[in-house]
């Protein structure tokens, strides 16, 4: 097996599992870490059969510290980490902070704890655009200021980075990239994996994806009073391919440093588009109607938000490759898969 072991936390989680894929196709051997709080577990099989590899599977939670020694234990060195996991529901955090504050503080902390006991040389922590909270300039560049977020969700990834920053700072000898996402979409051309939203979606791709499956009846369309062209909100989205990919870049940019170094990337597309824009290419794209109805606004949104994605292109060398068009076809491929006949919006076992 190759020597470049990788332990993907969240690995069963929507970003984790394609990157998974992505890592094997260019020649890691990711370890998937999940507690299952927010996945499920027929995906690790779904990843297997995409890769033809048996990778291995810790059933853990990455916040408890004896939990992670085990693994460590078990698997010995790893060349990096890549730190998805972390509760990600923006209107969930505000009613539960404190649970989002020990959850995503509490896991990457025993992270970098175990980065430190068992020397891993490579940390790529999954963050998020929310840091910018409404930035003052489009597109937003990596030395915007960080502002206060609309969520605790968002705090605890600003606090990460700060705490992932000042622990490269103490002189360790690890490198480390935060990669900021935009708003991940779409699903692994396979339709083998792709989005499993618990419950409600809360996220508009899927959500407008049940709609058109027939599980939701209308898509609410928070708000057309906002001061963009169609009056609805502009965000990046990016296919979770090109996103996973960025991950692999990440750490073959990472190898080539010395430590102690540290660096932050926007990884989303560089264009904008609108609620009702992803409504109309959905359905250009499927053939399917979307019906929606315009709602009041949602608390916490901003009106427009996309990367300055230069940063990762030059430095990287990583741009977005897909299309929007790729990514609500194969969003669509995925949904049908996902036992449309009973209206259930995740395969059970
Ligand atoms: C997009 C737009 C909604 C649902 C997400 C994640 C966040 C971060 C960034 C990773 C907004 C509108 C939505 C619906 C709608 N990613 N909408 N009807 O809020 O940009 O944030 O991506 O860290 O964690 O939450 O994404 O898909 O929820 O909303 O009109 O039923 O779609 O108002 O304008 P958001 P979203």
């Amino acid at each position: 097996m190759s020597s470049k072991k990788i332990l993907v936390t969240g690995g069963a989680g929507y970003i984790g599992s394609h990157t998974a894929v992505e890592l094997v196709r260019a020649g890691y051997e990711p370890v998937l870490l999940d507690n299952f709080s927010n996945s499920e577990r027929f995906i690790v099989a779904r990843v297997r059969k995409i890769t033809g590899r048996n990778i291995r599977l810790h059933t853990a939670d990455c916040s408890v510290p004896a939990a992670v020694d085990k693994v460590f234990k078990k698997e010995g060195r790893f060349h990096g980490i890549i730190h998805f996991a972390a509760l990600k529901a923006v209107e969930e955090s505000v009613a539960q902070p404190l649970r989002y504050y020990r959850n995503n503080l509490g896991g990457l902390l025993t992270m970098l704890e175990a980065v430190a006991r068992y020397q891993v040389p490579h940390f790529v922590f999954s963050s998020s655009c929310t840091v910018y909270g409404e930035p003052d300039k489009l597109p937003v560049r990596e030395d915007a200021p960080v502002k206060n977020t609309s969520s605790p969700y968002g705090e605890t990834k600003k606090i990460a980075e700060r705490i992932l920053e000042t622990f490269l700072q103490s002189g360790v000898p690890f490198k480390a990239v935060s990669l900021r996402y935009f708003n991940p979409i779409g699903a692994h051309p396979s339709a083998l994996i792709g989005e499993l939203p618990l419950g409600t979606p809360k996220n508009l791709v899927p959500f407008v994806a049940q709609t058109a499956a027939g599980i939701r009846k209308i898509l609410q369309v928070y708000g057309d009073d906002y001061g963009t062209p169609d009056g609805t909100c502009i965000r990046d989205y990016i296919h979770v391919i090109d996103l996973a990919a960025a991950h692999v870049r990440a750490l073959g940019y990472l190898e080539k440093k010395r430590g102690p170094f540290y660096d932050v990337f926007n990884i989303g597309t560089g264009s904008g588009q609108s609620v009702l824009g992803i409504v109309r290419t959905f359905e250009k794209v499927t053939g399917v109607k979307v019906p929606y109805r315009i709602a009041p606004r949602r608390a916490g949104d901003i009106a427009a938000i996309y990367a300055a994605a230069g940063k990762a292109k030059k430095v990287l060398g990583w741009s977005a490759k897909l299309s929007l068009e790729d990514a609500l076809r194969s969003s669509w491929e995925w949904q049908k898969g996902l036992c449309p006949s009973r209206g259930r919006t995740r395969r059970s076992a």
